[in-house]
């Protein structure tokens, strides 16, 4: 139950090589994160694209909300504090956004752009109660930073 999040980050390194484009680095984060532990349910960004609100981006999984104002849910928090929220029991946030009645926990990351904008969060939801280790903070923060924010 742990992903080798090193090695993660190498291949979507290689696989993002020289690309911009925030929807196609979105895209394939989404992707290849998702499919790399079984603990992930629904795996994908929401973006900024008005002040204080968040809009779907790519994503992998059932449907998502389509807008979150920042005052709401898990994602929510994340993009107001700019800070990593870890969620063991989504039932004991309150104004978790419940999109899956399946998803018991989850963990969503702010995501900074160039020169430290905020330009969206990375969300990950499971079905699984308890599924999130200060270690997936930690790799998953490290990957946005590479990707997102160096370029
Ligand atoms: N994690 C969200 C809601 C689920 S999404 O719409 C997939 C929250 O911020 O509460």
């Amino acid at each position: 139950m742990t992903v080798d999040y090193p090695t993660l980050a190498k291949v979507i390194a290689s696989l993002t090589e020289g690309e911009d484009d925030p929807i196609a680095l979105m895209a394939t984060v989404a992707c290849e994160v998702h499919q790399s532990d079984a603990r992930f349910d629904w795996t994908g960004f929401y973006r900024v694209t008005a002040p204080e609100t968040l809009k779907i981006g790519p994503y992998q999984g059932g449907h998502g909300c389509l807008t979150i104002p920042f005052g709401k849910g898990v994602c929510g928090a994340a993009a107001r504090t700019g800070k990593v929220q870890l969620v063991p029991d989504v039932e004991a946030f309150p104004g978790h956004i419940a999109c899956a009645a399946s998803t018991r926990s989850e963990i969503v990351l702010p995501v900074f752009g160039k020169g430290g904008r905020l330009i969206g969060v990375f969300d990950i939801d499971s079905d699984r109660p308890d599924a999130f280790r200060e270690e997936d903070a930690v790799g998953l923060s490290a990957i946005l930073a590479s990707v997102f924010g160096t370029r």
